[in-house]
């Protein structure tokens, strides 16, 4: 790769701005005001966001997954409990989850706690899942070592056999994570990389405004 073209590669953002007096004082309202915006923009997977844990190896990792809810205590994603950030949440349960919206120029960052949901949450979503991806969570041993693809395909060809006709149940070793927030960053970029970043912190219960420099 030619590194003098990825040093020249830059582009100044001059879509917007950001204040503590423009974002409003609940972090979960603005985050979803920026979503709703993220989606009228035509962000392509405007869900999709890099979840990173803490592995038993002492490295940070991290790994793209789609964010499935926001209620009012935290971020839902869905996952294999038995996977690699499955193991690593066991050990660690805490989270960071970033988003880039590259067509607003905007980044946000989430770092909290995590815990399981419910499984009466983890059952409700998974029967809405497309049958495919229902039959997917039977046939993935997520994160687990493979010889090849056919025994992927073998794999589905019995778990489609054996739930043929009926409905598909939810694998026990499937299910949802909750992050629930401690601190939220909003970050717009601007001219000549002095960007905004407003930061939500959580401080005896009650959430605290705060302007970092870029
Ligand atoms: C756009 C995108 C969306 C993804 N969504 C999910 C998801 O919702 N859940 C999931 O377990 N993996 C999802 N993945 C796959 C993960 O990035 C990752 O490969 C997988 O979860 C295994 O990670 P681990 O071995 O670190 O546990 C997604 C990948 C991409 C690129």
């Amino acid at each position: 790769m030619a590194s003098t073209k990825l040093a020249n590669l830059r582009k100044d953002y001059t879509l917007n701005g950001l204040s503590k007096q423009d974002v409003l004082e609940n972090p979960f309202k603005q985050f979803e005001k920026w979503f709703e915006e993220a989606q009228s923009a035509e962000v392509i997977e405007p869900n999709g966001m890099v979840v990173s844990t803490l592995g038993e190896d002492g490295y940070p990792h991290g790994r793209v997954v789609l964010l499935k809810e926001v209620d009012s205590a935290g971020f839902l994603f869905y996952t294999n409990y038995n996977s690699h950030k499955g193991a690593d949440l066991n050990i660690h349960p805490v989270a960071s989850l970033t988003f880039w919206w590259a067509e607003l120029e905007r980044q946000v960052r989430i770092i909290g706690t995590v815990e399981k949901v419910t499984e009466a949450e983890s059952d409700a979503y998974f029967s809405i899942r497309p049958r495919g991806s229902q039959l997917g969570a039977w046939v993935s041993e997520q994160s687990q070592i493979i010889e090849n693809r056919a025994f992927l395909s073998e794999k589905l060809a019995q778990i489609e056999q054996k739930f043929a006709e009926k409905p598909v149940p939810r694998p026990p070793h499937w299910g949802g994570y909750r992050v629930i927030p401690k601190e939220i960053e909003f970050w717009q970029g601007r001219p000549s990389r002095l960007h905004d970043r407003i930061r939500y912190r959580m401080e005896n219960d009650n959430w605290k405004i705060e302007r970092l420099s870029p």
